[in-house]
């Protein structure tokens, strides 16, 4: 493993996964994809644990995107479910744990209910600060970057004042740092329309793991290897050339 590299914090402040493989985890059991999602969703509440004891202050996960609707209509109300389920069963535990959870998202396109199991997520954890959970769902990279245009445009900006600061304050992750790390499981090498913005510098890492698989030991790995990488945002190598960078 290449040494750490002291032009950067080694532990990232901000981590994004897409968090894919369900379907073949599922597949592979002889199980509806159905039950690969509920298995993903426990291992995002262990996961959580993992990231906030690494030092991880913000996680931001891809639960459901602005293209999942065209999945089947059961995969789709058995997603939605698992959002009514999860609150249900884990918002105190989460709360308990310092979890502050948000949700990204187009909320328009929702039912009702759903909006109301949200609002309850947000309202009971808003004073945590161990981690900052952000449940990205039907959200789309694209769809950020033009709803803030078009709040650029609500807020009577004039064409010289949309810069990139302040299409920034009106992305859905505004409150959040730009995510330092972006993990995909499950093997696939895209982005997928996450948070095309957000990740501009952002380190990426691809793991051949299905996430249902994916617990402490694939956190370390992701996070030793996020250790290694020599971030320069378009500047020079902090390293001398000749030492290995990382993958
Ligand atoms: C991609 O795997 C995964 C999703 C589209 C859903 C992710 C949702 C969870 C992990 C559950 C957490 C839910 C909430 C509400 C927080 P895939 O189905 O595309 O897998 P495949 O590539 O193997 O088919």
């Amino acid at each position: 493993m290449p040494a750490a590299n002291s032009a950067h914090a080694t532990v990232p402040r901000h981590v994004a996964i897409v968090m894919d493989g369900n379907g073949r985890w599922a597949k592979r059991r002889f199980m509806p994809r159905f039950f690969g999602h509920e298995q993903g969703m426990e291992t995002l509440l262990r996961v959580i644990d993992v990231f906030a004891a690494r030092g991880v202050q913000y996680l931001t996960v891809f639960a459901f995107s602005s293209e999942n609707w065209k999945r089947p209509d059961e995969e789709v109300s058995g997603l939605m479910n698992l959002v009514l389920i999860g609150v249900a069963k884990y918002l105190k535990k989460l709360a308990a744990e310092g979890v502050r959870i948000r949700i990204v998202g187009d909320r328009a396109g929702v039912s009702d209910k759903l909006r109301a199991a949200w609002d309850e997520a947000e309202a009971g954890t808003a004073a945590n600060t161990r981690i900052q959970l952000s449940v990205a769902f039907n959200y789309g990279g694209r769809w950020d970057v033009v709803q803030a245009c078009q709040r650029a445009v609500a807020d009577g900006l004039a064409p010289a004042q949309i810069d990139e600061a302040a299409l920034a304050q009106r992305m859905a992750l505004a409150f959040a740092p730009d995510p330092d790390l972006f993990i995909r499981t499950g093997g696939e090498m895209r982005v997928s329309n996450f948070l095309l913005w957000q990740t501009a510098y952002a380190e990426l890492y691809f793991s051949n793991c299905l996430w249902p698989d994916f617990g402490a030991a694939e956190v370390d790995a992701a996070l030793a290897a996020y250790a290694g990488r020599d971030r320069r945002f378009g500047g020079v190598r902090s390293a001398p050339e000749g030492v290995p960078q990382g993958a």
